[in-house]
This record gives C-alpha cells, sequence and structure tokens, in this order.
C-alpha cells in the first residue's frame, strides 16, 4: 500500500517595514533556509534579495479593491502547497497578527489539519514611527497609543468610533489611511480634536526610499498630496509627532553631506 503523503508546515514570517536588518534573527535564518517562499506586494526588496537563489519565489501581492477574493486564493495556495509535502515561508511585511490577514491564513490552515508557526515582525507602528523620531509614546505627551486602520472597505464609509480616536492623551496611528486621509482629519475634528494638534505622514519608512512629512491635523492631507506620498504610507497623530525633528536620528544619517 502507497504510504499518504507528509503534509509540509507553514511558517507565517513577518518581515518587518523593510529594513532587511530589522528581521528578527528567526526571520532571517528562516528565509534563507526555505524551501519556497509566498510573499506580498509590502516585503521589500531588500529583504527578497535575501531568498536563496533555489528557493522557489510566488508572488500573492494583493490588487486594491480585490482583498477578498484574492485572500481566499493565497488561503488555498498555502494549504495546497503544504497538503503536497513542501514547507511554506509566508513572507508579510510587518506582523503578520497587525492589520496583515495572517490570523486568516493560519485560521485557514488550522481548520484543514496543517501545521504552522508564527514568526513575530515589527509593524509599521513601531518601525516606521521610530525612523522618523516619533516615540508612540512620551511622559507628558501620550499615556498610550491606538492603532487603526483607514482602509475603505467597497467605497463604504471609514466605520471607526471618532470620540474614542480624538484623544489628545493617546497616539493614533493610523494603516492605509493616506486615501481618506482628507475624511478622516474631518472626522477626528468634528469629534474635538485640535487642528493643530501635531501629525505626521511616512512613506516607506525603514528603507532607504523612506519620505517623511509633518504638519498638523488640518494640514496634513494637502501636504502628502504636495508630495505626491504614495502606498505604503503610515499616519502618526498626536503630540509626540512634535519631537520629530529633536529625534530625526535617520534623516540626519543619511542626509548626502
Ligand atoms: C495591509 S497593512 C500591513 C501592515 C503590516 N502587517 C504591519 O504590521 O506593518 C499595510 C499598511 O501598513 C503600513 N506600512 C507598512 N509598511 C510600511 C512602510 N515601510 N512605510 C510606511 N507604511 C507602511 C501602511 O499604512 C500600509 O498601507
Amino acid at each position: 500500500m502507497a504510504e499518504a503523503k507528509r503534509a509540509g508546515k507553514v511558517t507565517l514570517v513577518g518581515a518587518g517595514p523593510g529594513d532587511p536588518d530589522l528581521l528578527t534573527v528567526k526571520a532571517a535564518r528562516l528565509i534563507g533556509a526555505a524551501e519556497v517562499v509566498v510573499y506580498d506586494r509590502l516585503v521589500s526588496p531588500e529583504i527578497l534579495a535575501l531568498i536563496p537563489p533555489q528557493t522557489e519565489r510566488i508572488y500573492a501581492g494583493k490588487a486594491l479593491g480585490n482583498h477578498h477574493l484574492i485572500q481566499d486564493e493565497i488561503n488555498d495556495l498555502l494549504l495546497g502547497l503544504a497538503q503536497a509535502g513542501r514547507d511554506v515561508v509566508r513572507l508579510k511585511g510587518g506582523d503578520s497578527f497587525v492589520f496583515g490577514r495572517g490570523s486568516e491564513e493560519a485560521l485557514h490552515l488550522a481548520r484543514h489539519g496543517i501545521a504552522f508557526e508564527v514568526i513575530p515582525g515589527i509593524s509599521a507602528a513601531a518601525g516606521c514611527s521610530t525612523y522618523a523620531g516619533i516615540p508612540l509614546t512620551h511622559r507628558g505627551l501620550a499615556t498610550g497609543v491606538q492603532f487603526v486602520t483607514g482602509h475603505l472597505r467597497e467605497d463604504r464609509e471609514l466605520e471607526l468610533d471618532w470620540g474614542k480616536l480624538a484623544d489628545p492623551a493617546t497616539t493614533l496611528v493610523i494603516y492605509m489611511g493616506l486615501q481618506a486621509l482628507p475624511e478622516i482629519s474631518a472626522h477626528l475634528i468634528a469629534a474635538g480634536l485640535a487642528p493643530d494638534t501635531p501629525a505626521a505622514a511616512i512613506e516607506n519608512g525603514t528603507t532607504p526610499r523612506q519620505r517623511r512629512v509633518t504638519g498638523t491635523l488640518a494640514t496634513l492631507s494637502d501636504l502628502t498630496r504636495a508630495m505626491g506620498l504614495q502606498a505604503p504610507t503610515l499616519i502618526v497623530i498626536g503630540a509626540v509627532v512634535s519631537l520629530s525633528e529633536d529625534l530625526d536620528w535617520f534623516t540626519a544619517q543619511h542626509a548626502t553631506p
């Protein structure tokens, strides 16, 4: 009788925001020994360059507006590879469990009896704000942080608790918020957050392509437009942004003499 094929294992690996030196030791080891890597649009070219030439690479990028369908296909792709006996490194930008849909992929595998592991990565909130000289908390300026997504689902209104988010004592970090920034700013101001609250946008954070713009809640949207910022861009709103000029170690280090 033919032996049943051993199923492979899927390891969800958080690749961090872009700088390859921000990979965990475990992530770097797994990438360097991978049999097959399934990766997202957000994984930086510098990190993709660490995948050995003999490793099979499968791109699983997502087109805007078509998330749902494609996510199902990605779930099935991972399942199919594992059922065929392949050990898969599933490489995702930032941390797989922070607005990364990694938990949906892991649930799909769990429901089909496939073994999986999850390796945390540095999420954009931590990586990009630090490389932009913005501490997410600072004594006297912010006692906490709120992470939200500003992604508009199928042209629906953003369903966020604006009253809770418009808190001058906490820092607000918005993932996928560039497109809806005019609406987000208007909602926060209407909910009572001062229009002159410091605010920043960070594009391609932690990479040599990083661009940062700072302004206020009232001005940031126009500033991002004037600079032509594109995804991936992270928005940070709160008094801590006022420290960014003094703490901007990254631009200082990369300034051409
Ligand atoms: C689908 S979410 C994925 C978040 C990811 N799982 C994480 O933990 O960072 C994509 C959003 O993360 C933010 N982002 C991720 N990497 C970034 C980077 N290098 N620079 C700026 N924003 C980034 C942007 O807001 C982008 O639209």
